[in-house]
């Protein structure tokens, strides 16, 4: 019998590599098909390891899911950027390599954000998923996040609509 240790942490550095990796997979697995062929490319090119290894030395809250060696997921979050929305807290990206989708690691990447948000006084939250991304609304419905805004985002050619979730502090 074997033991795989799966823990939750800051991301460093030297994770930038397989945080590009992971970003990729997860989008091109939940986005193909939905947001337009060379837009979803280019979303994913401007993130490759430059992009992650930059944001972490900036000290952008990154956490990662790591399982074994391997990262599986990833969360980042900090401050709510939408000013008309009154949360304090927001969850910018939460994304799962597809194999690791499914097993429960979703919600404890969200608590372990959530709480992180809360320890640094960010109590409520907010998260936007595409509305046609439906494993992600069913995800954020099963936690407990109430839809509380709708706007929507442009992506070359298309326009998607998306919806905000929040839970209070
Ligand atoms: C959405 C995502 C983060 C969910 O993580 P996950 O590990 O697969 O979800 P979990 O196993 O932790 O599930 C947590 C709860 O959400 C529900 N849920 C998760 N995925 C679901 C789906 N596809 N359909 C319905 N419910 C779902 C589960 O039933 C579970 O509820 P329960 O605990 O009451 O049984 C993950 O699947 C993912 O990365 N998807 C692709 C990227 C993405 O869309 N990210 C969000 C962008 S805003």
């Amino acid at each position: 019998m074997s033991t795989v240790l799966i823990e939750i942490r800051r991301a460093k550095p030297s994770d930038a590599k397989a945080v590009a990796e992971t970003h990729d997979e997860a989008w091109r697995a939940a986005y193909q098909g939905v947001i337009p062929g060379l837009e979803l490319d280019k979303l994913i090119n401007r993130r490759g390891p430059d992009w992650w290894d930059s944001a972490i030395r900036k000290g952008s809250r990154i956490s990662i899911l790591a399982f074994g060696d391997k990262i599986a997921g990833y969360a980042n979050y900090g401050r709510n950027r939408a000013r008309s929305l009154f949360y304090e807290g927001e969850i910018y990206e939460l994304y799962l390599r597809p194999e690791y989708q499914g097993l429960g690691f979703g919600r404890r990447l969200f608590t372990s954000a959530r709480r992180d948000l809360g320890q640094s006084g960010l109590k409520s939250l907010v998260v936007w998923a595409l509305s046609d991304n439906d494993p992600a609304v069913d995800f954020y419905r099963a936690l407990g996040g109430k839809a509380v805004a709708r706007s929507s985002e442009r992506f070359g050619e298309r326009t998607l609509d998306k919806v905000a979730f929040a839970w209070n502090g």
